[in-house]
């Protein structure tokens, strides 16, 4: 007697860790599916912003506004970066990264600057707090750094192209100017007396000169 309720618990106990164990895993492939999903739209994000800018940059010299032009090409490496970054994640998660890179829509420059600058709000903003709540969840620390750099960088392009923006009469008529930009992170800036990151830490001698 005893010993048939005892292998009915014990079958019991099997079934219940058994269910117990598909839960656990099933939890953590959504959870990381989540973060690889979240990896890849931000992939996808930096690629086209990538070829937008340098569209972008294109149009702002045909205008004579080589200052802007500048910046938007410093910001489209900045934007490289950041795909290089998110791809190299989404690769050490067992994936390949995929974009979909669209023709740029290109307007005049001073419309392609409040395009940009609605963009990087929107990624400063929303999107990348969005997915970085989603990689602490899931404790994705590569995510979370890659996600943190990205995020960094774009609230400094949004402050630059709003400064250009506010100034693009004055710029009418400028030469190209020399920014530089983070190799690591992509910290994108015009101040030549920067010591080092203030994101990444990277010494400022191993910053990219983009003109
Ligand atoms: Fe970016
Ligand atoms: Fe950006
Ligand atoms: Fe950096």
């Amino acid at each position: 007697m005893l010993h048939t309720i005892n292998n009915r618990f014990l079958a019991f106990a099997k079934f219940a860790l058994t269910l117990f164990a598909a839960l656990v895993l099933s939890t953590a492939a959504q959870a990381s599916t989540a973060t690889l999903q979240n990896m890849q739209t931000a992939f996808n994000g930096e690629s086209n912003a990538h070829a937008r800018y340098l569209a972008f940059a294109l149009q702002a010299d045909t205008e004579g506004y080589g200052q802007v032009a500048s910046l938007f090409r410093a910001a489209a490496r900045a934007e490289e970066i950041h795909a290089a970054n998110h791809a190299a994640v989404i690769q050490k998660m067992g994936a390949v990264p995929q974009a979909k890179v669209l023709a740029p829509e290109v307007k005049t420059t001073r419309e392609n600057l409040q395009a940009a600058i609605k963009g990087e709000t929107y990624e400063r903003d929303t999107m990348y707090p969005d997915f970085l709540k989603q990689a602490r969840i899931d404790r994705n620390r590569d995510a979370i750094k890659s996600l943190n750099y990205a995020k960094a960088a774009e609230a400094e392009h949004a402050k630059l192209y709003t400064e250009a923006l506010a100034s693009l009469d004055r710029l009418k008529g400028s030469k190209s100017m020399t920014f530089y930009v983070c190799p690591k992170c992509g910290y994108t800036t015009n101040n030549a007396n920067l010591a080092k990151c203030p994101t990444c830490f990277t010494p400022k001698e191993k910053f990219e000169r983009v003109a």
